[in-house]
C-alpha cells in the first residue's frame, strides 16, 4: 500500500515538475485570482493579481507583469528581499528554483496550494503555501523554510509573503495608534522608496502601529469603488510590512515577522513556519474587503465566531483598586438589575504580602487578597449564581512587579538585561515566557482559578507593557530568538488553555487594544478595543477596527468617559459587543429604565450586529457625523446607527442611501433606544418602505444636535 502511494506521489510530482512550467499556478477564490508561472530558468513569477480571468492561459501570450514570487537575497536583485541567510560555507546568497506544485481541496470551499522551491546548489528549501477561501475571497499565505546543511543556519530575513503590483499610483491606508488612540486611519500616496510599517515592541506589539493596511491602486479607494487590497499579518508579535516603489513604478509589498533583532537559528531538518499573511482584494472598494475579512474572521479566525456573547458589567472604572466583598456583592446585584449576563471583576483582587491596591505592586501573586476578599473569589461566584448571573475575572499573567513575592522567588524568570538597571513600564516587567517553567506558571494562573472556582464563566487576559531591555535568561546565548520565541511560547500556553477550556469566553486586552491580530484572536472570543470609551472617540476607533474585525469581537463598554448622554454612550456601544462599566446606583430612574430597555433591545438585535454584513454609509473622517448599518444575510432585518459628532449649529445633513437590503422587499422602520417619555422625531417612524426606495432615495437619519444619536430597527414586513 505504502509503495503504491509512494509511486503515485512520484508520478504526481513528476507530472507537476514538467507540466507546471507551461501552465499557470492559479490561487483562486470565487471572485479573484493570483497567478504564478514558471519561467525557463525555473523561477516562479507572479504574473497576475486581481479579478478572476476568463482564461488565464492568455497570460502566457502577453509579457505583462512578471516578478519573481519570493525574491531571495544575494544574487541579481537590487531591492528588498523576502528571505536571506548565509550557508554553512559562507555563501550569503539564495536561489530558489521551482520543484513542484500541488493543490488540494481541504473542503468544498478551501483549497491549499503549495509551491515547492529549492536552491539548486544547497540543500535549502522554501515551500510557499496558500489557502484560498472561495466564499470569503480571502487568501492566507505563508512559507515553510528548511535545510539539510551540516550546521544550523541563521535566517536574517524570512517573510511570509511578497506581492507585486504594477499600477499608475498606490495609496496606502494605515492604522496608527497609541494608548487610548487606537486605529487612527490615515491614507497617503506612496512615493519612490520604501515605506515601512512595523513593530519592535515584542508584547503589546500593536500599540503604535497596527498590523493592518489597505493598498488602493491607481486612485484612493472609497467604500464602493476602486481597486483595493486589504492585508494583515496573523502574528501577535513584531511585524513588518514594507512597500517599496522602484524605478519602474512597480510596487513590492513584503509582509512578515519583523526581522529586527531577530536573526533566527534554524537547525538542519527543522522547519521554520512563518505566520500567515491574510489578504483580500476587491475592485469595488473597501466595503467588500471589510465584509470579506469580517466574514472570514468570524468563521476561521476568531474563537467561536458563530456563537453568542455575554453582555456584562465591569467594575474597573467605577472602583479601580478600591473595593471589598460587600461592594462587589452590590455590583453583582446591579448586574442582575441592569439585565446583563455577567459581572466582570477587574484588577485589584489579588496578592497579600504586597496587596494590589494600585499599579505599583503585586503582579505575579495571584491569590485572593484576604482583606478585600476574606472569603476568596468563590463567594463571589456563588453570589453571582444566587443572582442568576455569571462571574468573570481579570488576570495579567505574563507580568510581574518588582514588588511581589514572585519577583523575590524567581528573579531568573524575568526578561531583563544583566548589568543594566531594570526598565519599567507601568511599574512592571515581562516574564520570560520562552522558559517552560514560566509557561507552566502562566498557564497555572488561569488553570488554578478555574480549578478552584469552576463556576468562573469569563476571563479578561491583559498585557499592559511592551518589552524593553529584552534579554531572556532562559535563551542564554540565543538572544535574537527572544521576540519570536516569546510569541510562540504565548501560543503554546494558549493551546493548553484551549485544550482544557475550549469554549471559556476570554477577552483579549492589552492596556486597551495593543495586541489585536487574527492569530491571537483564534484563542479569544473578543477583544478590548481601547481604554478610551469616550463615545465620540469611540466612533472613530470602532470605525477603524471594522475594516478587519467583526462587531461580535469588539468589546464596547458604556462608561463615564466623555460627557455625553447615556443614550449616546449606549448607542455607540451597541455597534459591537456591548458592556457596562458605570455605577448603576448613580443612574437616575429614567437613565436606569433607558439602560434596562437598551439591554433588552440589544439582546433582540445583537444577532444582526454580530453576524450580519456591515455597511459604512457615512464616514466620521469625512464630516461631522457617522452612519453605519448591519444587515442579516437573509436581508430580513437591519440595524442602522446614526451618530452626530461635533456637528455645527443646525448643520444640515443630506439623506443617506441604505445598502444591503433586498429591493423587492418591504421594510418597516422603527427608531429604538428612545429615552423614556420621548418620541421619535423622524417622520418615517413606524412607516414601511420598499428596499428599492430605501436604497435609491434613502432616509434623513440625522438629527440636528451635536453628540446625539439614533438607532433604527429595520424589519421586513
Ligand atoms: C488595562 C486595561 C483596563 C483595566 C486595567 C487594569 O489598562 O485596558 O481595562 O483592566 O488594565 O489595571
Amino acid at each position: 500500500m505504502k509503495l503504491i502511494a509512494g509511486i503515485l506521489l512520484l508520478v504526481v510530482s513528476a507530472y507537476a515538475v514538467t507540466a507546471q512550467t507551461d501552465q499557470a499556478i492559479s490561487i483562486q477564490t470565487q471572485k479573484n485570482e493570483l497567478v504564478y508561472t514558471v519561467d525557463k530558468d525555473q523561477k516562479v513569477n507572479q504574473v497576475y493579481l486581481g479579478e478572476r480571468l476568463g482564461n488565464n492561459a492568455e497570460l502566457f501570450n502577453a509579457k505583462g507583469m512578471q516578478h519573481e514570487m519570493y525574491i531571495p537575497f544575494g544574487t541579481s536583485d537590487l531591492f528588498e528581499s523576502a528571505i536571506r541567510t548565509t550557508h554553512n560555507d559562507g555563501n550569503p546568497s539564495i536561489e530558489l528554483k521551482f520543484v513542484s506544485s500541488e493543490a488540494k481541496k481541504l473542503d468544498e470551499y478551501i483549497t491549499e496550494t503549495i509551491i515547492r522551491m529549492k536552491d539548486p546548489q544547497y540543500p535549502f528549501e522554501v515551500n510557499m503555501h496558500f489557502k484560498a477561501y472561495a466564499r470569503e475571497d480571502v487568501i492566507e499565505q505563508w512559507t515553510e523554510i528548511s535545510h539539510q546543511e551540516k550546521l544550523p543556519i541563521t535566517l536574517a530575513i524570512f517573510a511570509s509573503s511578497m506581492l507585486h503590483f504594477d499600477a499608475k499610483s498606490y495609496w496606502l491606508t494605515q492604522f496608527h495608534a497609541d494608548w487610548a488612540k487606537e486605529m487612527r486611519m490615515e491614507e497617503s500616496q506612496l512615493t519612490s522608496g520604501i515605506k515601512v510599517i512595523d513593530s519592535k515592541l515584542g508584547t503589546r506589539a500593536d500599540v503604535y502601529q497596527t498590523p493592518f493596511f489597505m493598498l488602493a491602486l491607481n486612485k484612493p479607494a472609497d467604500e464602493n469603488t476602486g481597486e483595493v487590497l486589504a492585508g494583515t499579518l496573523a502574528w501577535t508579535g513584531n511585524f513588518k510590512f514594507s512597500f517599496e516603489l522602484d524605478n519602474n513604478n512597480s510596487l513590492r509589498v513584503i509582509s512578515g515577522i519583523n526581522p529586527y533583532a531577530s536573526e533566527y537559528k534554524l537547525a538542519p531538518g527543522k522547519i521554520f513556519t512563518t505566520p500567515t499573511f491574510v489578504f483580500t482584494y476587491s475592485n469595488s472598494g473597501k466595503e467588500t474587503t471589510s465584509q470579506n475579512l469580517q466574514k472570514w474572521a468570524r468563521k476561521y479566525a476568531l474563537l467561536d465566531g458563530d456563537k453568542p456573547r455575554m453582555t456584562l458589567l465591569n467594575n474597573w472604572e467605577t472602583t479601580f483598586f478600591d473595593f471589598n466583598e460587600q461592594k462587589l456583592t452590590g455590583m453583582i446585584a446591579d448586574t442582575k438589575k441592569l439585565g446583563v449576563d455577567l459581572f466582570l471583576l477587574d484588577d485589584g483582587w489579588f496578592a497579600n504580602k504586597y496587596p494590589r491596591n494600585n499599579d505599583k505592586s503585586s503582579l505575579g501573586d495571584w491569590e485572593p487578597n484576604k482583606t478585600k476578599l476574606p472569603n476568596g473569589v468563590g463567594i463571589l461566584v456563588k453570589e453571582a449564581e444566587k443572582q442568576g448571573v455569571k462571574f468573570g475575572i481579570w488576570i495579567e499573567p505574563e507580568m510581574v512587579n518588582p514588588k511581589s513575592e514572585l519577583y523575590e522567588k524567581h528573579p531568573d524568570w524575568i526578561i531583563k538585561l544583566p548589568n543594566r538597571p531594570e526598565n519599567y513600564s507601568r511599574n512592571q516587567l515581562v516574564l520570560d515566557l520562552p522558559n517552560p517553567k514560566v509557561q507552566d506558571f502562566v498557564f497555572g494562573v488561569l488553570d488554578n482559578l478555574m480549578t478552584e472556582n469552576p463556576g468562573i464563566a469569563y476571563m479578561k487576559w491583559d498585557c499592559n507593557r511592551p518589552m524593553t531591555s529584552s534579554y531572556s535568561p532562559y535563551l542564554k546565548d540565543n538572544q535574537s530568538a527572544i521576540y519570536i520565541e516569546y510569541t510562540q511560547a504565548w501560543y503554546k500556553i494558549l493551546d493548553r488553555v484551549r485544550a482544557k477550556y475550549p469554549h471559556l469566553p476570554i477577552m483579549l486586552c492589552s492596556g486597551g487594544g495593543g495586541r489585536i491580530d487574527y492569530r491571537g484572536l483564534s484563542y479569544f472570543t473578543e477583544f478590548w478595543a481601547s481604554d478610551n470609551t469616550d463615545p465620540l472617540e469611540r466612533v472613530f476607533i470602532q470605525w477603524g477596527y471594522s475594516y478587519y474585525m467583526p462587531a461580535i469581537a469588539t468589546c464596547n463598554h458604556i462608561t463615564s468617559w466623555g460627557k455625553q448622554s447615556i443614550k449616546f454612550r449606549t448607542d455607540v456601544a451597541m455597534m459591537g459587543k456591548m458592556g457596562y462599566d458605570i455605577q448603576i446606583a448613580h443612574l437616575n430612574d429614567k437613565e436606569l429604565k433607558f439602560s434596562q430597555d437598551a439591554v433588552v433591545n440589544y439582546k433582540r438585535i445583537s444577532d444582526v450586529v454580530w453576524y450580519g454584513n456591515m455597511f459604512r454609509l457615512v464616514s466620521p473622517y469625512e464630516g461631522n457625523r457617522a452612519v453605519a448599518m448591519y444587515v442579516n444575510y437573509a436581508k430580513s432585518k437591519a440595524i442602522l446607527f446614526s451618530y452626530n459628532l461635533n456637528s455645527r449649529f443646525r448643520e444640515a445633513f443630506n439623506t443617506v442611501k441604505l445598502r444591503g437590503l433586498d429591493e423587492s422587499k418591504k421594510y418597516k422602520i422603527e427608531e429604538i433606544n428612545l429615552f423614556p417619555d420621548t418620541k421619535s422625531k423622524f417622520p418615517f417612524q413606524g412607516k414601511t418602505f420598499s428596499g428599492d426606495y430605501l436604497m435609491k432615495v434613502g432616509l434623513s437619519v440625522s438629527g440636528s444636535e451635536a453628540l446625539t444619536s439614533s438607532v433604527f430597527e429595520i424589519t421586513e414586513m
